[in-house]
């Protein structure tokens, strides 16, 4: 069956939006943990100003600190030339990049216009170069913006094209705010392969409005099989209005595995993982799988039904 890379960004992707600081050894540990669970890729944390986003001001500690496992990546977010010099000091194996698609996102977000942004993620491709660091850029709102509204497949196509002429390695396209509808995906995902059969394309939900699973479903059928997904849900985009977080990679693997895709996780240690989320952020979590169990997670029969079945064996025996 077919093979799926996962993508894990919860200490990324969510310990941004935390309120309150997760101090920096749990963090540490709990990357540890989520590296012996079969990820394809791990997004660590991000080298932003620790003005904009104080709860990763950490990076380079929680990244001298991990246990890096062999077969894992390491990747983090970089939004400009400082963060790249500061993030290829600590020996990442890729830069992920990040505008939006969106004029109004990209300005609530990264306080630059577009071009700005393009400009400064290509000085910041020329700092890394072509040595052995990866660049990946993670497109925003690429399915709909919370300010502007849709946003053209063709605006998404012409913003790859010019990363891709710059000689990145993926893209990521990512429903920011959970605008994305399973049709759409699938349109857009076959658009983007057919067009740039090269590149190393990842698909990023939030579950915003609860269709991130059925989008799932139209990347795999437009032939996706590079996904990002938080523990737990964790996540959001602190500059997005009512964003809330990405797809569970629990309640994801489980769907998965179901349908026999390969996802090469181990979802006993993922589910471990999850149930310690609650105690280094001080709230639930919205995973379902951590709620509900797996579908094969069986209860006993309760005592009154089997003393009822008696009843009825001993009724039908006269
Ligand atoms: N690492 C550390 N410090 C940084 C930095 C980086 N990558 N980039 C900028 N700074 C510092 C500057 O040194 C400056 O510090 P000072 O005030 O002490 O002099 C301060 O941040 C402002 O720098 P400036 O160049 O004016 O940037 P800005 O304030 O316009 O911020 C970004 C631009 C993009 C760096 C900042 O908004 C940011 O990091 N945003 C995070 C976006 C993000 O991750 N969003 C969520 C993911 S989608
Ligand atoms: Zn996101």
């Amino acid at each position: 069956m077919k093979r799926l890379f996962m993508q894990e960004v919860a200490t990324r992707d969510g310990f941004q939006n935390e309120k309150t600081f997760i101090d920096t050894q749990d963090k540490i540990a709990l990357i540890d943990e989520l590296s012996l669970c079969g990820y394809a890729r791990i997004e660590v944390t991000s080298f932003t100003s620790p003005k904009a986003i104080p709860a990763l001001r950490d990076a380079e500690a929680v990244m001298a600190g991990i246990r890096r496992q062999p077969g894992v990546e390491y990747t983090v977010l970089v939004p400009n030339v400082r963060g790249a010099e500061r993030a290829l000091g600590c020996g990442i194996d890729e830069a992920n990049l990040v505008m939006s698609v969106s004029e109004p996102h990209n300005r609530s977000n990264l306080r630059m216009t577009r071009e700005q942004s393009f400009a400064q993620l290509t000085d910041v491709i020329d700092v890394i170069g072509q040595g052995p660091v990866a660049v990946n850029v993670s497109l925003s709102t690429v399915f709909g913006c919370p300010m502007q509204g849709e946003v053209a497949a063709d605006e998404v196509l012409g913003w790859v094209d010019r990363f891709a002429e710059r000689g990145v390695r993926g893209v990521t396209l990512c429903d920011t705010t959970g605008m994305a509808y399973p049709s759409q995906v699938q349109a857009l995902s076959r658009q983007v392969r057919e067009r740039f059969p090269h590149l190393q394309l990842t698909l990023h939900f939030h579950n915003t409005r609860g269709m991130a699973l059925a989008n799932t479903l139209g990347a795999l059928e437009a032939g996706i099989d590079r996904f990002d997904a938080s523990l737990g849900g964790l996540g959001g985009c602190p500059y997005a209005p009512g964003a809330s977080g990405n797809v569970c990679m629990e309640d994801l693997v489980h769907m998965l595995d179901l349908m026999g895709y390969q996802t090469g996780i181990d979802l006993d240690r993922v589910l471990a993982a999850s149930a310690r989320l609650p105690g280094l952020i001080g709230h639930q979590t919205p995973s379902q799988i951590l709620k509900a169990g797996r579908r094969l997670d069986l209860h006993p029969i309760p005592e009154h039904v089997q003393t009822l079945s008696k009843q009825v064996v001993n009724a039908e025996r006269g």
